[in-house]
């Protein structure tokens, strides 16, 4: 668990299955990420999340707790192959709490803990062109911007940039 001024990062628990319905349920959170986290985000969505997320370690996959509630989540997927000493970082957080510093906060402890407590030697970030608060958050965080890849997302009907931001330690 690591605890934070603006919450606590902790695993994901199966009594979480209706708070990340609730907050997970939302097109302004999904229209930022891959078509796998859906619109509508149903309560069959928020199990299969669970199913898989409920086990693993802090370093996979961590539930960011406000006062006891599940209001977002943060998490990597290692690469393989010659890649493998380095992941992808995900996160997202309930639109209530958006621009009061938390997934800054957020973010910044959670590439540190990864460093500290696993081999990866590289986070990745891919940020829809259009993302500019993620962006921010990254750059906030210590991590630079590699370059932008054209067009290499269709989402929500359109082609988008995916713009790549990296850490390295
Ligand atoms: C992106 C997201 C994680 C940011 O979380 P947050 O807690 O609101 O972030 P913070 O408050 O720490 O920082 C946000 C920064 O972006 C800025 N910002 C927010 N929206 C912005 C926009 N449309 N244009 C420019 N800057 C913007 C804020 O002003 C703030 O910067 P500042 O501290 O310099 O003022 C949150 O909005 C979210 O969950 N979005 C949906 C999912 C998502 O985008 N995930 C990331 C996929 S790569």
């Amino acid at each position: 668990m690591l605890i934070l001024n603006s919450c606590t990062l902790r695993s994901w628990q199966w009594s979480d299955r209706t708070s990340l319905q609730l907050h997970a349920n939302n097109r302004n959170v999904s229209i930022n990420l891959r078509d796998r986290f859906p619109w509508p985000y149903t309560q069959s969505e928020a199990d299969d999340f669970l199913h898989i997320s409920t086990f693993e370690p802090l370093t996979l996959y961590a539930a960011i707790d406000i006062n006891g509630e599940a209001v977002g989540g943060i998490g990597i997927e290692p690469f393989d192959d010659v890649n493998r000493y380095g992941c992808e970082i995900g996160y997202w957080l309930s639109e209530r709490y958006w621009n009061k510093g938390i997934m800054t906060e957020v973010v910044a402890a959670y590439s540190n803990y990864i460093f500290e407590n696993t081999e990866f030697v590289r986070l990745e970030a891919h940020v829809f062109g259009w993302n500019r608060g993620s962006g921010k958050v990254l750059e906030k965080c210590g991590f630079e911007f590699e370059g932008a890849h054209r067009k290499a997302c269709f989402k929500d009907g359109k082609w988008c940039d995916m713009i790549i931001y990296a850490k390295v330690r």
